[in-house]
């Protein structure tokens, strides 16, 4: 079996390896990859929608499956023009991965199929907002559309929802669009996954992400610092909460509205005082989130997501253990704002510690930061103790210039 993995980041990484160690032995192929990436998988070569097309063709291959979201909704969707040549794909078509790529989309759906969620109104322009706000503070913004995760807001007072506002309208900083003003809502966070096959699902091990630069959730949103993941992460009822409410009404809902899906979902999920809401859908994987999950997951991942893609759900095929698992990540100098590439990574070859590597180069035998996120440092362990204390003493193993580290990955909120 070959199985293309798309995507370049530390999840890609995570997925490749977790799919290569799977008992029916694929051959792994992965675009645009990494070359940390590409010591288990084979480059496709290729420049865009239509060569990745070209090349999965010659290379044969039996699965593709989908990493990151851009691609889902490039063109016509990665999944759209797989299901055209035939191969089978894990992840979603465009229409349904509007989920993620559309605040409006995403809320409309929601609100339609009675899933908890926060109030929200759909604005065009700063006054409309303003109006919308209503004086109302906290509020939260979000641009309706892929902003690579700088798109929110989270506004305690009006002169910080009038630099938002200015941002989306007057800058046009995202682009062109509309604007959410959404009810701000309070309690933990959870990321939920589940693999979705149409009318099927099956919850994979939840985790939660460290969205905030600097310890203590100081700072500014990133892609994410670290990672916990566990299947003791929440208690029982709490998941059979979220399995009833959330996840069972999604599944149906997409199947009432017609919009195919066959691959990862993400609930980005608030555990409010009233009970579990969706914050957001992604139609992937988490990450950092996916570099903490996958250690756990036991069984056979390519098998599971083959039968899947062609619609024939096999939850058998994988588990996850007992334990738990902590993922730290290292940022280069100058992250979020902006990065620094071609920093000498040293202390790889002392890290005992599973490295995935989010945004690094290999240049002159060595690893350089190539990237805002450089690389993910998982630990697991039968307790929370033992996994992030092994997370965290493997990853201060590892420095490169400016090397931006959280100290309380997995010590707080958990
Ligand atoms: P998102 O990009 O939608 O995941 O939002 C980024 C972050 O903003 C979330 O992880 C939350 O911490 C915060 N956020 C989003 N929506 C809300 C809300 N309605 N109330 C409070 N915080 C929110
Ligand atoms: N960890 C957040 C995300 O993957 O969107």
């Amino acid at each position: 079996m070959k199985i293309a993995v798309i995507g370049k980041g530390g999840r890609e990484q995570a997925l490749v390896e977790t799919l290569a160690a799977s008992p029916s032995k694929p051959q792994l192929f992965s675009f645009p990859g990494s070359d940390a990436i590409f010591r288990t998988a084979a480059p496709l070569v290729a420049d865009g929608l239509d060569s990745l097309m070209d090349a999965m063709m010659r290379e044969g291959i039996d699965l593709c499956v989908a990493g990151e979201e851009s691609y889902l909704v490039k063109g016509e969707g990665l999944a759209n023009r797989c299901a055209q040549a035939g191969i089978p794909c894990w992840g979603p078509p465009k229409e349904s991965a509007w989920l993620e790529a559309s605040k409006e989309f995403a809320k409309k759906f929601l609100t339609r199929h009675g899933i908890p969620t926060g109030k929200a109104l759909v604005v065009k322009d700063a006054r409309e907002a303003r109006e919308a706000i209503g004086g109302h503070y906290p509020t939260v913004l979000k641009f309706d559309g892929l902003a690579a995760g700088k798109g929110v807001a989270v506004c305690p007072d009006e002169k910080s929802a009038e630099a938002f506002l200015d941002e989306v309208f007057e800058q046009q900083r995202f682009g062109e669009g509309r604007l959410l003003v959404e009810e701000y809502l309070t309690g933990p966070e959870i990321s939920i996954f589940a693999a979705v096959c149409d009318d099927k699902y099956l919850v994979l091990c939840p985790a939660r992400d460290y969205k905030r630069l600097k310890d203590g959730d100081q700072g500014p949103n990133t892609g994410g610092m670290g990672a916990v993941a566990s299947r003791s992460l929440t208690d029982d009822d709490t998941m059979r909460a979220i399995e009833q409410t959330i996840v069972a009404p999604t599944v149906a809902g997409l199947q009432a509205d017609g919009l195919p899906y066959r691959g990862f979902l993400y609930f980005g999920l608030m555990l409010t005082p009233d009970g579990p809401k969706v914050i957001e859908y992604n139609c992937r994987f988490g990450d950092p989130e996916c570099e903490a999950v996958m250690p756990l997951l036991r069984g056979d991942l390519a098998g599971f997501c083959m039968a899947g893609a062609r619609g024939d759900f096999k939850p058998e095929l994988i588990s996850f253990s007992d334990g738990w698992s902590v993922c730290c990540i290292l940022a280069s100098a100058g992250y979020p704002a902006s990065s620094h590439s071609g920093d000498l990574i040293s202390g790889l070859e002392n890290c005992a510690a599973r490295v995935f590597h989010c945004g690094t180069r290999c240049s002159d035998g060595g690893w350089k930061t190539a990237g805002g996120r450089v690389l993910a440092v998982t630990a697991t362990g039968d307790s929370l103790e033992q996994a992030r204390e092994t997370a965290h003493a493997e990853a201060a193993k590892i420095d490169f210039f400016g090397c931006q580290r959280r100290s309380d990955i997995a010590y707080r909120n958990v």
